[in-house]
């Protein structure tokens, strides 16, 4: 592991995960040995828009139960338990995180989806995968952890099989080169984050062999979607199962900052869909 990853690995390390979403899933009133996906959904998609946000760029996809997919950085599973729950597909997800791998198994076990399912501790940029063994990848708020988007893509280009897809939503660079403000949910300090602009993506994917097919910005969804979630909060409190459980101590600045940047232009949350076609 690179000190730079060793370092994002334990900006999102919290402690006793897994025992925290069971008692939060126990505060919302659901037994956690017999959560189902559903009951995981409000804490489990730790990207901007939650399930909404993996609604949107899944139904641009094509998918059915013999499609293999792959998870780049899968966080605590919430996307490929969604991708099992939906298609009944395969999924490997690969994460840096040992706390978040960890957790995404247990939750997974307990859905009933081990057999669907496998989870790997692993770099974005060395995944323990074959080459062209995936139809496709996605990967959502990953990138701006990796500072070498060429060997991301180039390698999320060696696991896909030829007429593979790759689908990603990424925190991007804005209109306004402005520095950001710290912390946010991906990273405390600037050393740690490295947001960049949808061209550098595009040229990124080029170079490794794969084609553009779709690209949209979501800023005003997530501006939309701050606005209901803190609406929410002021009226009823933050809910006991949420992101903010992989957070830490400092979620409420997290949050306020991002949508100060969001605000500012300074972000610009983005999906992009490639296809393999060499
Ligand atoms: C904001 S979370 C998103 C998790 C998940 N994709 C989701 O949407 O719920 C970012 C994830 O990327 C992982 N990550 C960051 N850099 C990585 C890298 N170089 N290789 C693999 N995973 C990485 C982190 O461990 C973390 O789980």
């Amino acid at each position: 592991m690179s000190q730079i990853e060793d370092a994002v690995a334990k900006h999102y390390t919290t402690g006793a995960l897994t025992d925290r979403v069971r008692d939060a899933l126990k505060a919302s009133g659901v037994d956690p040995d017999a959560a189902t996906v559903a009951d995981l959904k409000a804490g489990d998609e730790f990207h901007t828009g939650g399930v909404l946000a993996t609604d949107h760029l899944f139904d641009q996809l094509s998918l059915t139960h013999a499609t293999r997919v792959l998870d780049v950085g899968c966080g605590i599973g919430g996307t490929s338990r969604y991708v099992v729950d939906r298609y009944d597909s395969t999924v490997t997800g690969v994460d840096l995180t040992p706390e978040f791998v960890e957790t995404a198994a247990a939750l997974s076990e307990i859905v009933g989806h081990s057999d669907k399912v496998e989870f790997h501790v692993g770099s974005a940029l060395d995944m323990p995968v074959p080459d062209a063994g995936f139809d496709l990848a996605v990967m959502l708020h990953v990138g701006m952890n990796i500072e070498d988007k060429a060997g991301l893509f180039a390698e999320v280009a060696r696991a896909l099989a030829t007429g593979g897809s790759f689908a990603l939503f990424d925190v991007m660079a804005g209109e306004t080169d402005e520095p950001l403000a710290f912390p946010l949910p991906w990273s405390s300090v600037a050393e740690t984050s490295f947001v960049d602009a949808p061209e550098l993506y595009k040229d990124a994917a080029a170079a490794a062999g794969l084609e553009l097919e779709a690209e949209t910005d979501r800023t005003e969804f997530a501006i939309k979607f701050f606005e209901e979630v803190f609406a929410k909060i002021a009226e009823s409190g933050p809910a006991p199962l949420g992101i903010h459980l992989m957070m830490g101590e400092t979620a409420p600045e997290k949050f306020q900052n991002y949508v100060a940047n969001l605000h500012a232009g300074r972000i610009r949350p983005t999906e992009m869909i490639f296809k393999k076609t060499g």
